[in-house]
């Protein structure tokens, strides 16, 4: 999952994109957003993609700064936001050691780390450490781990009430030891919350809130049985705060 990757998948991913900001239906995120925004802060959203946060950003700071690896993503956000004016663009990796920045009051980081490499999983909470100033806030969301092995484990149930396999039904495969499970074919890193809060306190931060970002079953499957209800597969959200 690097440069390459992103700027492969770019293209045609204005859609593909899993959308948080819409799938969040409880608006978990947006209430964090608003509690941490200010008029007089400068935020930056790391791995902002095609900019679907952007306008609640623009609304809610002083100045966005919109990070992206990606060539090709920096140039759809610009053009999905021409409109914002406190939007400055940044192409940048942030899962290399010491990537240059600007130091910002917060930080909004949404499914953008999803390496399976370990090296640059720790560079990315570094330099997420790196952007954030002392006192500043951190609203972080990443794959659960958890959630993935649950979701196998009601395919099973689902697959043993139904006597059969669900031809077609994703199955996740990958290295379950190190959280890497595979995302359409790719390895895609997904976090333990306390290995979450663990390598948070190691970068500095202080972790304030863990919660669930819940979504629906169809997000995990293509016709779900009735009988699966809550609860419901998820993604975490940490709010966290750069210590003195
Ligand atoms: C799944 S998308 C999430 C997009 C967006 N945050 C959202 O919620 O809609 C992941 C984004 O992170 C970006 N990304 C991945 N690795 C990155 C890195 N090392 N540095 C900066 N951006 C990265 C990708 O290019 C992509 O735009």
């Amino acid at each position: 999952m690097d440069k390459q990757y992103w700027e492969k998948v770019a293209p045609d991913n204005d859609n593909q994109i899993f959308d948080v900001l819409k799938n969040d239906k409880q608006q978990k995120i947006v209430a964090h957003i608003s509690s941490i925004a200010s008029r007089e802060k400068t935020v930056m959203d790391v791995g902002c993609s095609v900019g679907k946060w952007l306008p609640l950003l623009s609304a809610s700071f002083k100045k966005v700064y919109a990070v992206d690896i990606a060539d090709k993503y920096i140039e759809l956000a610009k053009a999905n936001n021409a409109h914002l004016e406190n939007v400055e663009y940044i192409r940048t990796d942030f899962s290399k050691a010491r990537s240059k920045f600007p130091v910002c009051d917060a930080a909004v980081c949404i499914n953008a780390i999803l390496t399976p490499s370990y090296k640059k999983q720790i560079n990315f909470f570094n330099n997420l450490s790196r952007v954030v100033r002392k006192g500043g806030n951190l609203i972080l969301v990443v794959p659960s781990l958890e959630s993935a092995l649950y979701s196998e484990a009601m395919l099973c149930r689902w697959d043993f009430s139904d006597g059969k396999k669900k031809p077609g039904t994703k199955r996740h495969k990958g290295d379950v030891l190190h959280g890497a499970i595979d995302i359409d074919g790719m390895p895609t890193k997904h976090f333990l919350r306390e290995e979450l809060a663990a390598t948070l306190t190691l970068e500095g931060f202080e972790v304030q809130a863990t919660e669930k970002i819940e979504y629906t079953w169809e997000s995990e499957f293509t016709n779900p049985p009735s009988w699966l209800k809550a609860p419901y597969p998820w993604d975490w959200l940490v709010v966290a705060k750069k210590k003195q």
